[in-house]
């Protein structure tokens, strides 16, 4: 049974992959916040796993709890906004800190905390987003969620780098615009449709194309 790892699984697109994984019969491993709150993850059939992103102490036991485990998959989901001000608005010391410390650091530490978890043919996600794109920026607004793709796109490639002589594979996505908190009401897709499409692209990436950039449907994004 194939094993994946999710993180911010306790709803929006996180509880989705864990959903459409888990009825296809791998074993997934669902981290949130709050376990004792996350009664949806544990009903689609995950085993739920506590990881706030940005306590170190949390991805440290995780990774421990799995020493010696082969991951077939691990999806860095979980993510927040921040205030959707423009560069020009000042950006609180605050709100820099909490979205660089999950959008970034979080993915940073998970990735060297399981890099040893991931066997040759395995596959790291990076759940990014388009807003994170310089080459395909066309309007300004949310400058900080949009720098904090933007680096994490740096962590994607410099990872494929690091793992590619392991032959684990890494890549970065964007789920397109979507109904769930972060993308509120009127966004383009559901969720079911987003992850249906990134997980076709999981399952057909491999070494050639470690560190690129995709949308949901295999449409290759300028970094
Ligand atoms: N929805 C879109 O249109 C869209 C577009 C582009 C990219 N994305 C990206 O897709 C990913 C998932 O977003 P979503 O739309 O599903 O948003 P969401 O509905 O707001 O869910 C965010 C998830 O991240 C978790 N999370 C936040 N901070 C965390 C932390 N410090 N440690 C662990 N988990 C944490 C949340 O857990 P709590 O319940 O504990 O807060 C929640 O499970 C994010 O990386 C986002 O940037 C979304």
């Amino acid at each position: 049974m194939p094993l994946a790892l999710i993180t911010g699984a306790n709803r929006g697109l996180g509880l989705e992959f864990a959903r459409q994984y888990a009825r296809d019969g791998w074993r997934v491993l669902g981290c949130c916040r709050d376990p004792d709150a996350a009664h949806e993850l544990a009903s689609v059939g995950a085993e739920v796993m506590k990881m706030d992103v940005t306590q170190a102490a949390d991805v440290t036991a995780a990774s421990k709890r799995l020493a010696g485990t082969s991951l077939d998959l691990l999806v860095c989901n979980a993510g927040v906004s921040g205030a959707r001000a423009p560069v020009l608005k000042a950006i609180t010391q605050t709100d820099f800190d909490q979205v660089m410390r999950t959008n970034v650091l979080g993915p940073m530490w998970i990735s060297s905390s399981f890099a040893d978890c991931m066997p040759p043919g395995g596959k790291i996600a990076y759940v990014s987003s388009r807003m994170g794109s310089i080459g395909a920026m066309g309007n300004a607004g949310s400058a900080l969620y949009r720098a904090s793709k933007a680096a994490l796109n740096a962590v994607v490639k410099a990872v494929s780098l690091e793992l590619a002589s392991r032959g684990v594979t890494a890549i970065a996505l964007h789920p397109g615009w979507v109904r769930t908190n972060m993308g509120g009401a009127g966004a383009d897709i559901d969720a079911e449709t987003s992850v249906a499409g990134m997980r076709a692209v999981i399952e057909d990436a491999g070494p050639p194309v470690s560190g690129h950039f995709f949308d949901y449907t295999g449409k290759e994004i300028p970094w």
